[in-house]
């Protein structure tokens, strides 16, 4: 009851009034009032107004281990998932890597604030809190190493998905998995996909997912390049909402990835939302070199294809290259 008061006032922009909430949920006035009286003690900001009804203010998006199960209740029917809560943490990632003996599949780990977020290439990744997404889904694919590849891009694509669904932005992939908003191309989400391996067999694939929600100042390298949902629409946006659209796409499309049926489906999904395809990029070697060319394709690895400017076909792999736009950040 909670989760469906917070999503109908999530969604309202103005005031929603009592019978409204009540009438769409079927249930009475009284115990709407009880439930807001309850969001409150949990940190929500609520507004009444007389003649008027209720109002979700900005900045009382509250995480805690109640309102996630909550929120998951539903694609969490069978008690698949393992849901590990965690105010404060150096890393999701690392604390799942942690764990990794005792977790079940589908362990997620949640954090309000990460004080070591780890971002690809060693990079670090800021995590303040109340204000963003910060989340690992550990995964046990029962896959040989050479399909995981690009597993990184599906999740790049699941969490895409859900948030141009929830948002409504027009959200592009940065190859590898860079959430972006275009038509700035700034980014909105990281991704950092780490397997676990013991005699070269799959234990574990850790994805850590980092997304700027309600986030309003960027610090650090990203600078500039950097924005939120809440900046790039004009509104802020529940956490919990926004968690439950991520788990919701994972779960339902992991199934196909797994079982490496509609593979070329998915790819082909993730080629066209893929904004780094058909530009001219730089590519940042390991070793500090850059070459330029023309981002041609993905290879059905997940491989990025750059044409360089010697007429040679550039593959370029995730883990290996970071790769920018010529002219800005895409
Ligand atoms: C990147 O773009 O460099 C990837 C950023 C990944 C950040 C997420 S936040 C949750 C998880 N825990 C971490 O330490 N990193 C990932």
């Amino acid at each position: 009851m909670k989760t469906k008061i917070l999503e109908i006032l999530s969604r309202s922009e103005d005031f929603i009034s009592g019978e409204d909430i009540s009438r769409e949920l079927q249930v009475t006035r009284a115990a709407i009032w009880k439930t807001i009286k309850s969001l409150r003690e949990d940190g929500y900001n609520i507004v009444s107004r007389k003649h008027y009804g209720y109002r979700l203010e900005p900045g009382s998006d509250v995480l805690n281990i109640r309102e996630i199960v909550s929120a998951l209740a539903a694609v969490n029917q069978s008690g698949f998932l393992d849901i590990h809560y965690y105010d404060e943490i150096d890393s999701t990632n690392l604390a799942a890597r942690r764990d990794i003996d005792s977790l079940k599949e589908w362990s997620l780990y949640v954090a309000d604030r990460q004080l070591a977020g780890r971002g690809r290439l060693g990079r670090s990744w800021q995590s303040d809190p109340g204000c963003g997404l910060w989340l690992s889904v550990m995964l046990r694919p029962r896959l040989e190493p050479q399909f995981l590849a690009n597993l990184t891009l599906f999740a790049g694509l699941c969490v895409q998905r859900a948030l141009a669904r929830l948002s409504g932005l027009d959200i592009g992939i940065k190859w590898p998995n860079d959430l972006v908003v275009m038509p700035q191309g700034q980014k909105i989400c990281g991704i950092l996909t780490e397997t676990v391996l013991e005699d070269l067999q799959v234990r574990a694939v850790i994805i850590g997912i980092g997304i700027n929600v309600n986030t309003e100042t960027f610090t650090g390298v990203l600078g500039k390049s950097a924005t939120s949902l809440k900046l790039s629409a004009g509104h802020g946006f529940s956490r919990l909402e926004v968690l439950k659209a991520v788990v919701e796409e994972l779960v339902a499309k992991y199934p196909d990835y797994e079982a490496l049926t509609e593979k070329n489906l998915w790819l082909d999904e993730y080629r066209s939302a893929c904004v780094s395809i058909g530009r001219a990029v730089v590519i940042h070697n390991s070793d500090q070199s850059t070459e330029t060319g023309m981002a041609e394709n993905l290879s059905e690895d997940g491989d990025l294809l750059v044409r360089l400017s010697d007429g040679s076909l550039r593959r370029c792999h995730a883990g290996e290259v970071s790769v920018r736009g010529l002219a800005g950040y895409i």
